[in-house]
């Protein structure tokens, strides 16, 4: 039931373009130009235009999908977002009135804190939308809505598919969004979506270049302490590559905003030590190299995740790169992610570990 691979991990990290594919589908307009939700009955357009903010709660890497919905909503609906984890939502009261649309994000849809969090803020007065991989789970019973990631089982603890399927989703959501409150125009939209169309085919293209990462992954389990950095929406990333790593190769890792490096953490860096950098958001590139610069001074080994046609330029500052095929800025974490996914998977591999089954971690945590 592995399908030839030798772990369910690597078949799930295969399986990412059909999930994408089977998450778009029959959700997008035959001409390409405009998203349709037909699942959202309660939260229609009207409900939608009188939200004056959006709570996503969710834990793990649902809430690092989360942190990217974050900036997905926020830029393309222009209403404000916050995120929180849930097991930290439940307790702070958080202000929740009629006028908040809580998103809860969970492949299982049985995670005990996301579900506490749902019914507080129901018990509040909010609408509810889940994203779940699971129909019929506790919080696709008991939310408003819901949006089903079709990523299918995913068995590896390791959450692969089922966050960048989540990924997909708030895309989806985002433009939706968008289209409702009219702060995009249709060429805009048709342009994400035209976009999001091509993601699978360059997810195969990262794939076929699995053996690069794996040398990188063999020299990096070497090592007992690395760091991720990066700005923005690669700063969101950042996080969910640390944690991957952490979890399955028990290697300890650090993701930092790449600006907040020289308030403390520097202190850390000493020669050797591996720095794991994303460079996809242009904008933000001179800044991020500034700060590599910070560490290469002091003798870190900086690993960098740059844009096609970036590599030349950006390999005269870092000792090695990897390339992703271009696509939109907002859209890069859907294509990022996939090496570091990669990386963990290799690492955990070289050090002999349990890849599908770590140590201390269950697949659904439905305590507390
Ligand atoms: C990490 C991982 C966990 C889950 C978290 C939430 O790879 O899988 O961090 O993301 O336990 O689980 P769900 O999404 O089922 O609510």
């Amino acid at each position: 039931e592995k399908a030839g691979f030798d772990h369910f991990m690597l078949k799930e990290i295969h399986e990412q373009p059909k999930a994408y594919r089977d998450t778009m589908r029959g959700r997008v307009s035959e001409d390409g130009k405009s998203v349709s939700l037909s699942e959202l009955t309660t939260i229609t357009p009207e409900e939608l235009r009188k939200f004056n903010r959006v709570h996503i709660v969710a834990c793990g890497t649902a809430m690092h999908a989360g942190m990217v919905g974050k900036t997905i909503i926020e830029q393309l609906a222009r209403v404000p977002v916050e995120t929180d984890v849930a097991s930290e939502y439940r307790y702070r009261s958080p202000i929740i009135t009629p006028e908040t649309l809580v998103i809860v994000v969970s492949q299982s849809g049985e995670t005990a804190d996301t579900l506490a969090a749902l019914r507080e803020a129901k018990r509040n007065g909010a609408r509810v939308l889940a994203i779940t991989n699971v129909v019929g789970s506790s919080v696709a019973r008991e939310a408003d809505d819901v949006i089903i990631t079709l990523a299918g089982p995913e068995i590896a603890v390791a959450s692969t598919k089922a966050y960048t399927s989540q990924l997909i989703a708030f895309y989806l959501f985002g433009l939706h969004y968008a289209q409702v409150l009219d702060t995009k125009d249709e060429a805009f939209v048709s342009g994400v979506l035209a976009a999001m169309d091509s993601l699978p085919e360059q997810v195969e293209k990262i794939l076929s270049q699995a053996e690069v990462i794996k040398k990188i992954a063999e020299s990096i389990s070497r090592h007992s302490n690395l760091f991720f950095i990066g700005r923005g929406l690669d700063y969101a990333v950042a996080l969910e590559g640390s944690l991957k790593l952490k979890e399955i190769s028990y290697i300890h890792s650090e993701a930092y905003a790449a600006g907040e490096l020289k308030h403390g953490t520097l202190a850390l860096i000493e020669e050797g030590i591996p720095v794991i950098s994303l460079i996809t958001q242009e904008d933000l590139q001179e800044k991020t190299l500034s700060n590599i610069k910070e560490v290469k001074a002091r003798g870190a080994d900086v690993f960098a995740i740059v844009n096609d046609g970036n590599e030349e330029e950006i390999s005269k500052s870092v000792d090695s790169v990897f390339s992703i095929p271009r696509t939109l800025s907002l859209l890069t974490p859907a294509l990022s992610v996939v090496p570091l996914q990669l990386l963990s998977y290799y690492a955990s591999l070289a050090l002999g570990h349990d890849v599908d089954k770590p140590r201390n971690l269950a697949k659904s945590v439905t305590v507390e």
